[in-house]
C-alpha cells in the first residue's frame, strides 16, 4: 500500500536550509515514517531556483507569506534568521499547519512567549524545534543514564559551546546584528547546552546567580551580500564599516531545580575551538562526559568501581539494539555524523505528526525552546545588572 504523504515546505535555502533539505531527503529512505515527507515548496528571500532544484524542492518561491498560509501544505520547517521564526511559525500555526522552527525559537523573548501560547491552543498540531543535538545517539544515551539513576543525584552540570570563526575579519552578518539575531553567542551557541542540559537532566535552570556577556569586536565590515555560510560575506573594495549590536561572548552561572551548580560558556572567539559543543555531569554515583566533536562516544565514569579499576569509560554509542536512533543506519561502528542528528529529529517530528506516543528521543517543542529562550533573557539581564536573576522573575 502506498504510503500517506506530507507536504514539507521549507523556509531559508542558507546553511540550515541545507541540512534540512538533506534530512527531508532522506528520513523516509532510512526510518519506516507512517507519513512520508514530500518536498514541496522552498521559500527563501534570495533567488534559492538552484538550490531547491538540486535538493529536490518541486517549487520555489520568494512569497514566504503564500506558502505560510498555501493549504496544500502540511508542515513547514522554518530555516531562516531569528527574528523571522516569529511571523513564520505564528502564520504557519494559525493556518493549521505543523511546524518545525530553527533554534533559539526567536529573536526576542516576547517572540518567543506567544508561539508557545499559540502552539499550547494549537493541540492538534505538532511543533518542534531544531536543538539537534538531541538526535546525537550519545546524548540519548545520556540522558537514559540520568533517568536509569546510574550517576545519582546531579552535583553539577559544566557546559561549552566553543567556536571561532568570529574574528575581525568576519563581516557584518545578520548573527551580529540583534534586530535580527537577538544576541549573538549567547542565543546561537548557549540556546543548545541550556537544552541539552535539561534534556539530559530533566531539570529547570532556576537561577542565574552571575552573568558576563562582552562584545570584543565593535564594528565589521559590511558585506555587499550574505554567502549563505557561517562566516561567509562578500566585501566590495571601499569597505563600510558597522556595529556589532550582539555579544562574542557570554558566560552565565546557575542552580538547578534540584539543587545542583552549572555553568555555561558560550564564544565565537576560542581560537582553535571550531564547534567545541561539550557537556559534563557529575552526579554522587558517577559523570558523564561528552564532546561534539567525538560526537559517537559518551564517557562514563561509576563511581561505584573500586579504586584498582576505577576510570573513565569510553562507550561507543552505535549499538543498533541499544543505542538510540543507530538501528535505522549502518553496522555496529560505523560511525554517525552531524546531517545524522538532522534525519534523526525529523523522524521524529513525523512520529509525532502521525500520533505515536513513544517517539525514540523526545525533540524539543516550543514549550522546551521557550523556557530555554527564558534562560536566555536571565542571563542577559544577569550580565546587564550585574546581579542574579531568579526564573519565576522572568516569564
Ligand atoms: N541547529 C543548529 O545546529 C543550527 C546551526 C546553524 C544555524 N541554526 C539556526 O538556523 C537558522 C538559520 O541559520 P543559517 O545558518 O541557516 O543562516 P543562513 O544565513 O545560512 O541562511 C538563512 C536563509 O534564510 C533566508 N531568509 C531570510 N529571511 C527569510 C524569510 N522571511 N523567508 C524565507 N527565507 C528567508 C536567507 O535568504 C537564507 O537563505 C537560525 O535561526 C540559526 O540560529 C541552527
Amino acid at each position: 500500500m502506498a504510503k500517506k504523504t506530507i507536504n514539507v515546505a521549507l523556509f531559508g535555502s542558507g546553511f540550515m536550509g541545507k541540512a534540512h533539505s538533506n534530512a527531508w531527503l532522506n528520513v523516509g529512505k532510512f526510518f519506516n515514517t507512517k507519513f512520508k515527507p514530500v518536498m514541496h515548496t522552498c521559500a527563501s528571500v534570495v533567488d534559492a531556483k538552484d538550490f531547491a532544484a538540486n535538493w529536490g524542492w518541486r517549487n520555489v518561491t520568494k512569497d514566504w507569506k503564500a506558502v505560510a498560509a498555501d493549504p496544500e501544505i502540511d508542515a513547514v520547517d522554518i530555516c531562516t534568521p531569528n527574528n523571522t521564526h516569529a511571523p513564520i511559525a505564528l502564520a504557519a500555526l494559525e493556518s493549521g499547519k505543523h511546524v518545525a522552527c530553527e533554534k533559539p525559537l526567536a529573536a526576542t523573548l516576547d517572540q518567543a512567549r506567544e508561539m508557545a501560547k499559540l502552539a499550547k491552543r494549537r493541540t492538534k498540531q505538532v511543533t518542534q524545534v531544531w536543538f539537534s543535538y538531541r538526535g546525537c545517539p550519545a546524548l540519548g544515551l545520556a540522558r537514559k543514564f540520568v533517568e536509569q539513576g546510574k550517576i545519582g543525584q546531579i552535583y553539577h552540570v559544566r557546559a561549552q559551546y566553543l567556536q571561532d570563526w568570529g574574528g575581525p575579519s568576519t563581516p557584518l552578518l545578520w548573527r551580529f546584528k540583534s534586530k535580527d539575531a537577538g544576541s549573538g553567542a549567547h542565543g546561537d551557541l548557549n540556546a543548545h547546552i541550556i537544552d541539552s542540559c535539561r534534556f539530559i537532566t530533566g531539570q529547570e535552570i532556576t537561577e542565574v546567580t552571575g552573568s558576563i556577556a562582552e562584545t570584543f569586536i565593535k564594528e565589521r565590515a559590511i558585506p555587499e551580500e550574505e554567502l549563505g555560510n557561517i562566516k561567509g560575506g562578500k566585501i566590495g573594495k571601499k569597505k563600510k564599516y558597522g556595529k556589532s549590536t550582539v555579544d562574542d561572548a557570554v558566560t552565565f552561572i546557575g542552580r538547578l531545580s534540584d539543587g545542583g551548580t552549572a555553568s555555561f560558556e558560550s564564544s565565537r572567539l576560542s581560537m582553535g575551538n571550531k564547534n567545541a559543543n561539550r557537556i559534563e555531569i557529575n552526579g554522587e554515583k558517577g559523570s558523564l562526559r561528552w564532546d561534539f566533536e567525538d560526537m559517537n562516544w559518551l564517557w562514563y565514569y561509576n563511581a561505584q568501581d573500586d579504586s584498582q579499576r576505577a576510570g573513565w569509560q569510553k562507550i561507543m554509542c552505535t549499538d543498533a539494539g541499544s543505542h538510540p536512533f543507530v538501528g535505522h543506519w549502518w553496522p555496529d561502528a560505523h560511525i554517525l555524523g552531524y546531517e545524522h542528528g538532522f534525519v534523526n529529529l525529523a523522524s521524529v517530528f513525523l512520529d509525532r505528526i502521525a500520533g505515536k506516543k513513544k517517539v525514540e528521543v523526545p525533540a524539543a517543542d516550543f514549550n522546551d525552546a521557550y523556557q530555554c529562550q527564558r534562560v536566555l533573557e536571565a542571563a542577559l539581564l544577569s550580565a546587564k545588572n550585574r546581579c542574579p536573576i531568579k526564573l519565576s522573575e522572568v516569564k
